[in-house]
C-alpha cells in the first residue's frame, strides 16, 4: 500500500508522515511546490509518477476572513482542488481520503450536527469547503471525506497556536464566550482515519474529538494546563467584527464512526492535556 500525503507541511499533513513513518507505511509526501491541486495537469503527473493507492488530501485554503474577498483563489483550492484530486484518483484506481470542515453547517441547530444534516454555509470559506465534498461525492463511489473542527497541532495555523503568541504579546486577552465547537486533535484525526482505512470505511463521517466547548473554555484550558498565568477577559464574538459570519454552535457529533469503529474517541478536554503535556509548542 503506497500512500500519497498531499499539503505535507500543513499541521495536518505533518501528524499523517510522523504516524505513516511511526506505522513503517510506505509513503511519499508532496507540498505545494510538488503539487498545486489547484492545477489538474499538476496533480495528473504528480500521480503517474507516484501511482499512490491511497492519497490523503491534508491541502487546503483556509483562511476564513481572507476567503469573503478571495472567492474565487478559495474555490479554486478547496473545490476545484479537491475535483482534480477525484479525477485523479479515479483515473489511477486510487482511494481519497479528503477533510472538510463543521463551518458547512449554519450554526441554527439546536444539539450536536451529525451526518445526516443539511448544509447550509453562512460564509465563503465554508461555500467552497461545501463544493469540494460536493465533487468528491460526483466524480467517486469510494472515498472519506472527514469533517473535521478547530484542529490543532504542531503547527501554526492553529486556535491554540495564537493564544501562546497572544499571551506573550497581550496584557490580558479577550475571548468569545459564545461561539462553540470540537477542538480537534491532529492526533486523533490521523490515528482514526488510518483506523477507518483498515477497517475499509467508506462514505461521509465526522472526526472530532468528543464533548464541545466555547472558545473561552478551550482557552482557559489551555492556560490552566500550560500554567500560563494571563488574564482572559469573556466577551461576544460579535465584538470582533470579523469579515466573515461564523456558525455560533457547529459542534458535530462523532457517533457514526465510534459506531463503526467500535471505539471510543477521547474527549476534547482530556486530549487537550495530552497534548500540553508532549508539545514542544508549550
Ligand atoms: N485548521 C482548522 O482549524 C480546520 C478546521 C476545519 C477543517 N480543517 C480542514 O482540515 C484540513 C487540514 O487543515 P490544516 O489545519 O492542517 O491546514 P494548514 O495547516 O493550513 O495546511 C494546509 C496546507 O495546504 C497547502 N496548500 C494551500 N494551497 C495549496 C495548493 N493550491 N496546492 C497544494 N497545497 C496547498 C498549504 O501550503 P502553503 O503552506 O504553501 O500555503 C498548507 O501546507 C483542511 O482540509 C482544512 O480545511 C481545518
Amino acid at each position: 500500500m503506497k500512500f500519497l500525503i498531499i499539503g505535507k507541511n500543513g499541521q495536518l499533513g505533518k501528524e499523517f508522515a510522523r504516524i505513516l513513518s511511526k506505522n513503517g507505511s510506505s509513503f511519499k509526501g508532496a507540498g505545494r511546490q510538488e503539487c498545486d491541486i489547484s492545477d489538474p495537469a499538476h496533480v495528473l503527473e504528480l500521480f503517474e509518477n507516484i501511482k499512490p493507492d491511497i492519497v490523503i488530501n491534508c491541502a487546503a485554503y483556509n483562511f476564513v476572513d481572507k476567503a469573503e474577498t478571495d472567492y474565487p483563489n478559495a474555490f479554486k483550492v478547496n473545490a476545484i482542488g479537491a475535483k482534480n484530486l477525484a479525477v485523479a484518483c479515479k483515473k489511477q484506481n486510487a482511494f481519497l481520503v479528503h477533510f472538510s470542515t463543521d463551518y458547512v453547517f449554519d450554526g441554527k441547530k439546536i444539539g450536536l450536527y451529525t451526518e445526516k444534516d443539511s448544509t447550509n454555509p453562512i460564509n465563503e470559506y465554508a461555500r467552497s469547503k461545501a463544493a469540494g465534498e460536493e465533487f468528491i461525492e460526483e466524480y467517486l463511489s469510494d472515498y472519506l471525506i472527514f469533517r473535521v473542527s478547530w484542529l490543532y497541532g504542531e503547527g501554526k495555523n492553529s486556535f491554540i497556536y495564537k493564544l501562546l503568541k497572544w499571551a506573550k504579546t497581550q496584557e490580558y486577552l479577550r475571548i468569545a464566550y459564545d461561539e462553540f465547537s470540537v477542538p480537534t486533535s491532529t492526533r486523533t484525526v490521523a490515528e482514526y482515519t488510518v483506523s477507518s482505512l483498515k477497517k475499509g470505511l467508506i462514505g461521509l463521517f465526522h472526526l472530532v474529538n468528543s464533548g464541545y466547548a466555547s472558545r473561552l473554555e478551550w482557552a482557559k484550558l489551555l492556560f490552566k494546563t500550560a500554567h500560563i498565568n494571563k488574564f482572559i477577559y469573556p466577551v461576544s464574538r460579535k465584538q470582533f467584527n470579523l469579515p466573515a459570519e461564523r456558525p455560533g454552535f457547529s459542534a458535530m457529533s462523532n457517533e457514526k464512526l465510534k459506531k463503526e469503529l467500535n471505539r471510543e474517541i477521547s474527549y476534547w478536554d482530556d486530549e487537550l492535556v495530552a497534548f500540553c503535556n508532549n508539545s514542544d509548542l508549550i
